[in-house]
């Protein structure tokens, strides 16, 4: 098992550029099923997740050229398969993004369930809602769900989603696009990456409107053309540098931002006292010798404060003077690595979803493991201030999010390697 090795160091210091959205580039890897031409994705993160979302498509009967390291062409006109196997449902949630664009393209999606984590339970109800009042019957099975639209194809409908779920949203959307009629999603999830799958196949010849507000309407169109497009910048990845310069007291420059997108980590960090600035070259963040001040947060669905910083942020709460409460309120059991930081001294007492942060005492080096992807990140975070040596195990989740993890922090000056167990 490979693990991560983080001392105390300098600083951060230097430039940092930003990837292809994980979040962004696995729908409309799986959007590419929509039509019979090629579809050229750029910007696309070198990621396991991107990986085994390859080996899905291919499984399918698609066939990808890999044109550049971080440039894909999709072609799934031999579609020869409309089943996601077990074997890669269970490495990775995000396969059942895989049942809209089956069931729009095939009329028929098998996919197994995708398991919960340690974040929660996952469940995949609203998509499966969605789906229904399309038309499409589901069969529910012990592990795994069918889903089989009628002869005459699916039926636009108007679906209210009881959360406003980023995989709900990018499914039904996937599913409505070729639907006989107009679909409306209310109170869909409104985050940069909905927008951008919403960009891609509008670029296909879809008729969407309204991504990136609470209702979505899409308009049925017949058939989707090929079409080239390029992957909206990581906000998490860009979210976690700002906060590994914070927690460093470091100053980095980081480029390839939409600073939009990362305005609740901006305001939050403006409110405990870094600098940060929007400048030609990027997002410009300075915490060098700066007296910060505590400040407390809640999670929402965008464009609240996301629920993917609410660990990594947590890390640098507790390097700072005062009380912090930190309120999750996306994911039932998100705050795993509470316990992590706590065992390298920091003092976090939890009451359901709020979490109370005593910021200030200096953090002690560890061994921690890295209880999801994100969470993984903010050990590495934490450990970059400890004082001797941390190491971070059960460190697969971090990297099937973050491309060139170890580089990107070793080129800012920070002292940590990967090792094989
Ligand atoms: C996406 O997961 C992201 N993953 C997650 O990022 C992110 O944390 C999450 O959105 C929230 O922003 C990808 O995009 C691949 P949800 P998703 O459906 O779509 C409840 C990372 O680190 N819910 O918006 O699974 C659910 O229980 C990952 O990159 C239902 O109740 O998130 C949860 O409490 C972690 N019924 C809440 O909605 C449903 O049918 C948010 O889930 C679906 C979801």
């Amino acid at each position: 098992m490979a693990k991560f090795l983080v001392q105390n160091g300098a600083p951060l210091y230097g430039v940092v550029q930003i990837s292809g959205a994980k979040n962004a580039v696995l729908p409309e890897m799986a959007s590419a099923i929509l039509t019979k031409e090629k579809c050229k994705i750029s910007d696309v993160p070198n990621l396991i997740d991107v990986k085994v979302m390859k080996e899905i498509l291919v499984s399918l009967g698609g066939s990808i050229n890999q044109i550049e390291e971080n440039v894909l062409e999709i072609n799934m006109e031999e579609l020869s398969k409309h089943e996601a196997s077990y074997e890669h449902t269970s490495k990775m949630r995000a396969s059942f993004l895989l049942m809209g664009p089956l069931l729009a393209r095939a009329g028929y999606a098998k996919v197994y369930m995708p398991g919960g984590c340690t974040i929660g339970e996952r469940p995949i109800g609203l998509h499966l809602k969605g789906f229904e009042a399309l038309g499409a019957e589901i069969i529910a099975k012990e592990n795994y769900i069918e889903a089989t639209a009628p002869e005459n194809g699916l039926k636009g409908a108007a679906i209210y989603l009881d959360f406003p779920s980023v995989g709900a949203t990018e499914n039904i959307m996937m599913a409505a696009v070729l639907a006989n009629g107009t679909t409306y999603i209310e109170n869909a999830a409104q985050e940069p990456e909905i927008v951008d799958l919403a960009n891609f196949m509008n670029k296909m010849g879809a008729k969407i409107k309204g991504a990136g507000t609470d209702t979505i309407k899409i308009e049925g169109v017949k058939s989707l053309h090929g079409a080239a497009h390029n992957v909206i910048p990581d906000r998490i990845e860009t979210a976690t540098f700002m906060l590994a310069a914070a927690i460093t007291r470091g100053e980095v420059m980081i480029k390839n931002v939409v600073p939009d997108h990362v305005k609740p980590i901006t305001a939050k960090l403006r409110e405990c006292g870094v600098t940060v600035e929007i400048t030609e070259e990027g997002l410009y963040v300075n915490a060098k010798e700066r007296k910060l001040i505590a400040t407390d947060l809640k999670t929402l669905p965008y464009p609240g404060f996301p629920t993917d910083i609410q660990s990594p942020f947590m890390s640098f709460l507790t390097t700072v003077e005062g009380s912090s409460t930190v309120i999750e309120t996306v994911f039932e059991n998100r705050f795993m690595h509470v316990a992590e930081l706590n065992r390298m001294g920091a003092n976090i007492k939890t009451e359901g979803n709020r979490a109370i942060v005593q910021g200030g005492k200096k953090l002690e080096g560890s061994s921690v493991i890295a209880t999801d992807l994100r969470a993984g990140a903010a050990m590495v975070l934490a450990g970059l201030v400890a004082s001797g040596t941390t190491e971070v195990s059960q460190i697969y989740h971090v990297e099937r999010g973050y491309e060139k993890f170890v580089e990107k922090f070793r080129a800012l000056g920070a002292n940590i390697l990967r090792i094989e167990d």
